[in-house]
């Protein structure tokens, strides 16, 4: 469910439409729907009302400020994976003790900057790093909480590429090696065991992976608290599905339901990391037909934005479903022509969609790639020196830009001349580069 809707033949976000987006901010722009990130969050914290659960939003999904506000507003925390995002949390307001860090490398600085905080709880993926963590603890004086990512050696079903739960993966302790990590932790001055954690992929359509996961999960706590490690607190990650084409993922209630069964009786407080789940629908990336090109196998929809921008498409195979901002004139299927949806990058994996079904487009016409909310903006790079796009937030009839579109001077100043090369960029250059590029 998404706020996402023609209203009058025009798409428009909540109340507004995305042509007149386009038109103030220009495009390519990503637009996000308050009233979604506030459903989804909503339907995820309702499914585990009955239970005791955090949900930490992960930020690696979407990890601009206003988006973690806007969620963090709804009494969400936050799963993070580097510094940087553990300073964007506490940036946009989530209390220090609802966040969790993840990641299989963190660096001495980001643990030191993890115990500063006063974060809930280090999640461990490997014994070098608990005894990194241990010594940066007593250093300061401080016993670090955390929790040992386990690797159950589940198949989650999904791309091979978002897959992590597997022994091939590079998570989590392998499951066999838990238990003797653990007693390793529980001996250690600067270290305060407090869970256990798993994550087994992105994107998962079906709750059996997840259930036998957590089955194990739950086997490893009561064997642990046997032995007298007392676990409070069971982080189960993310990885709930969403509808990108005709996909039926589980519902919150369902996948909260088996939570439920998995960890009863186990006394632990649950924690949940969705990322995709919350914001992947509230986002679409808006987009301006350049030229319409007749190839002479292939017809090309060449439009303005690129996989730099939106790299799902060509690193995962992943479907966007794509849609005219205005509404294809009656009685047009609004599938009669099929294109290959194609960026400007120098690439021929630069690409949205491939022998897609669409209307009949021209030059100037604007398309909204949806589900764009979720590893979009936050996995765009600046390839082809095209500058980072910008990033608006809508609620009701308003909209913000939570992010201003990147220029060619702020880019081009992040760079230094080395002495022997001279001493600045050319002057005539740089005034050009100032100019807005919207
Ligand atoms: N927790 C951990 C430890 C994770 O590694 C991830 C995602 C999540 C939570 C959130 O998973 P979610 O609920 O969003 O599925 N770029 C890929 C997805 C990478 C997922 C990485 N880890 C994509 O665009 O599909």
């Amino acid at each position: 469910m998404n706020h996402f809707d023609y209203v009058n033949g025009e798409l428009c976000a909540e109340g507004v439409p995305l042509s007149r987006i386009a038109a103030e901010v220009g495009t390519p722009v990503y637009c996000y729907s308050t009233a979604t990130l506030v459903h989804h969050y909503r339907v995820f914290a309702e499914a585990f009302a009955s239970q005791k659960a955090t949900i930490c939003y992960a930020v690696k999904a979407n990890a601009n400020l206003a988006v973690i506000r806007t969620l963090a507003e709804l009494g969400a925390g936050a799963d993070v994976l580097s510094e940087g995002e553990l300073v964007r949390a506490l940036a946009a307001g989530v209390p220090a003790d609802k966040i969790v860090f993840s990641g299989i490398g963190k660096s001495a600085n980001e643990i030191a900057l993890a115990l500063d905080s006063g974060i809930s709880q280090i999640n461990i993926e490997s014994e070098p790093e608990l005894e990194a963590v241990n010594e940066i603890a007593v250093a300061k004086g401080l016993r670090a909480p955390i929790a040992i990512r386990v690797n159950p050696d589940i198949d989650p079903i999904t791309h091979e590429k978002i897959t992590t739960g597997m022994k091939e993966n590079k998570f989590g302790i392998d499951f066999q090696d838990a238990p003797g990590l653990y007693q390793r932790a529980a001996a250690l001055p600067g270290i305060e065991v407090v869970g256990t954690a798993v994550h087994i992929g992105s994107q998962l359509t079906d709750l059996a992976p997840f259930a036998e996961a957590f089955r194990l999960v739950a086997e490893l706590v009561t064997e642990l608290k046997a032995k007298g490690i007392a676990i409070r607190r069971v982080d189960l990650g993310g990885g709930l599905g969403i509808p990108y084409r005709d996909e039926v993922p589980p519902t919150p209630r369902a996948y909260a339901e088996m939570v439920e069964g998995a960890t009863k009786g186990l006394d632990c407080e649950i924690v949940l990391e969705p990322g995709r789940l919350l914001v992947g629908n509230a986002g679409v990336l808006v987009t301006r037909v350049l030229y319409v090109k007749q190839g002479s196998s292939k017809t090309f929809v060449i439009v303005d934005a690129a996989m730099n921008d939106l790299m799902r498409p060509t690193l995962y195979d992943a479907y966007h479903e794509i849609t005219p901002v205005r509404a294809p004139e009656s009685g047009k299927t609004g599938k009669d022509m099929v294109a290959d949806v194609v960026g400007p990058v120098c690439e021929s994996g630069d690409y949205f969609a491939k022998d897609r079904p669409l209307t009949v487009l021209q030059s100037d016409d604007l398309l909204a790639i949806r589900s764009a909310g979720a590893y979009g903006a936050a996995m765009a790079s600046g390839y082809n020196s095209r500058p980072l796009v910008a990033e608006v937030l809508v609620k009701d009839d308003a909209f913000a830009v939570i992010r201003p579109r990147q220029t060619h001077q702020e880019a081009l100043a992040q760079e230094r001349m080395p002495d022997w090369l001279g001493d600045a960029p050319d002057a005539a250059a740089m005034s050009l580069a100032s100019k807005d590029v919207a």
